[in-house]
């Protein structure tokens, strides 16, 4: 008796504090889930990110203090963890498909006449933005993100439910409480350009090997087997639309449209760009607004897509064995430009490979000033046959880097001369060697200036002591200096 008097406050207690403890958890898991959305989705945060950090912070260290209130769907979930693991493969209930790619309107006009054959009654066409990253399936249970899925070889893909949690555009927990039980909801994750941006930056000054394009880089970041390097990378992820649906008692969406504005509604993030196409000019208009509008879009878009909006007129027209017929895409041409080549220099790297750099009139290509481009090695010069002081043409086909397509040989002045590729390194003056089955020429000597600047950047660089505030620019003015 007297014993469990004593022990009933105690317990009391320890009841009450656990009770708050897990109502301070609810309010921080959902304060965090709502301030995601400001921030990813609506781009409209409402506190700082100190505060949100802060709350973060909080959080974590309550769910750390109570495991027994741990929830896979908790927003510090998103963080990523040391876990590495392989990928288990998943069959997709409904191959991921691709889209019939066009490249003219002629193209697009036997789209457009095709359906109103097989339809017979007036229909509408909705177009999108075709977005240029790496496609995926995410299925949600009871309005919880159960499984990420890459498109695989359309058939099975990878499960990369844990990377896929890291990004915030990915709600974890739907919205509202009107969505199906289960579902599937098909999209693209991408890199946005800030962010391929800042990794390439950072790659860069690393010296490891650039990311080509946003496109590689997103299906790169998903597949990391550490989920903090995906974490790390500011992914977004776009749905276009559904896979599987179990929703009994709901009544289906009869279109397209009203189908994003319900992914809207649960959390999604879904570009305000859909626009209703009558016509194959208004298709013409819709691509040529958008060719414009690329270059000033927060990611890479390769096209547009035209869907057939009415979803009951989709199911009539199927699918073939690769596609939809009821959906086309209509591809962009790559962003091309002419401009003098001024001059073929020759870079040596920490490794000492001598990397060929084309330095360019600066010219404007996708509204972005270009004056190098890649030249990659001996071969491909030679190949193009490129000289100094050559007109050429360079593009963009999706990659951030430039390459240079050829010399314009109508264009070409008199007098100029085959490129010859340097059989001494540039810097230090030593022979440079080509080893056999190798592309490049190499510098050899240990103490070449420009290997030692190189390494001590890579030494200081993330890759190596990681040490805050030094780069390239400080190494080299310590070595000129006389100081290192
Ligand atoms: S609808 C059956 N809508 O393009 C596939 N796809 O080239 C229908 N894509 O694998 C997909 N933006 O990853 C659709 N607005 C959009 C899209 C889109 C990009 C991708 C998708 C697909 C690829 C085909």
């Amino acid at each position: 008796m007297n014993f469990s008097f004593q022990l009933s406050p105690f317990n009391f207690h320890l009841s009450t504090e656990k009770m708050v403890v897990k109502d301070k958890i609810k309010a921080l898991r959902e304060a965090l889930e709502q301030h995601n959305y400001n921030y990813y989705v609506l781009s409209a945060p409402t506190i700082s990110d100190r505060e949100f950090d802060e709350m973060m912070k909080e959080l974590q260290v309550l769910e750390e203090a109570h495991p027994e209130y741990a929830d896979p769907h908790s927003p510090t979930q998103r963080v990523g963890s040391d876990l590495s693991k392989e990928f288990e493969q998943v069959v997709h209930k409904y191959p991921m498909l691709s889209l019939g790619n066009t490249y003219s309107e002629d193209e697009v006009k036997d789209f457009y006449e095709r359906i109103a054959r097989d339809l017979n009654e007036p229909f509408e066409i909705v177009a999108e933005l075709k977005y240029d990253g790496t496609s995926i399936s995410l299925t949600y249970g009871d309005g919880r993100l159960v499984r990420a899925v890459t498109r695989g070889d359309g058939t099975r893909g990878d499960d990369v439910t844990a990377n896929v949690k890291t990004i915030r555009s990915v709600p974890l927990k739907l919205m509202g409480d009107r969505y199906p039980a289960t579902f599937e909801i098909r999209g693209e994750i991408l890199l946005p350009w800030a962010e391929f941006d800042r990794l390439n930056k950072e790659r860069e000054e690393q010296e490891e090997p650039l990311f080509a394009n946003p496109r590689n880089a997103a299906a790169g970041s998903l597949r990391q087997l550490d989920t903090n390097v995906t974490a790390g990378r500011r992914l977004r992820f776009l749905a276009y639309s559904l896979g599987e649906v179990d929703a009994p008692g709901m009544t289906p969406w009869t279109t397209h449209s009203s189908l994003m504005a319900s992914l809207k509604s649960w959390g999604f993030d879904t570009p305000p760009e859909g626009r209703i196409c009558r016509s194959v000019e208004e298709a013409r208009a819709y691509y040529e607004h958008l060719e414009k509008e690329r270059d000033d879009l927060p990611f890479e878009i390769d096209g547009v897509v035209y869907k057939l909006d009415n979803r009951e007129a989709q199911a009539a027209l199927g699918y073939t064995a690769r596609a939809p017929r009821f959906a086309v895409a209509w591809k962009f041409t790559s962003r091309k430009a002419e401009t003098r080549l001024k001059k073929i220099a020759v870079q040596v790297g920490r490794t000492g490979v001598l990397t060929p750099v084309a330095e360019l009139e600066p010219v404007s290509l996708g509204g972005v000033m270009v004056s190098r481009a890649t030249l990659h090695n001996e071969d491909e010069i030679r190949r193009l046959d490129l000289r100094e002081n050559d007109i050429v043409i360079i593009q963009r086909a999706g990659d951030v880097i430039p390459d240079v397509v050829g010399p314009v040989l109508e264009k070409r002045p008199e007098g100029l001369v085959p490129f010859e590729f340097p059989h001494v390194c540039p810097v230090c003056g030593s022979p440079a060697r080509r080893l056999e089955g190798e592309a490049a020429w190499r510098c050899l000597n240990m103490a070449c200036p420009a290997v030692i600047m190189r390494s001590i950047v890579h030494f200081v660089s993330k890759a190596g002591l990681d040490v805050d505030g030094v780069g390239a620019k400080w190494v080299e003015a310590l070595i000129e200096s006389g100081r290192v």
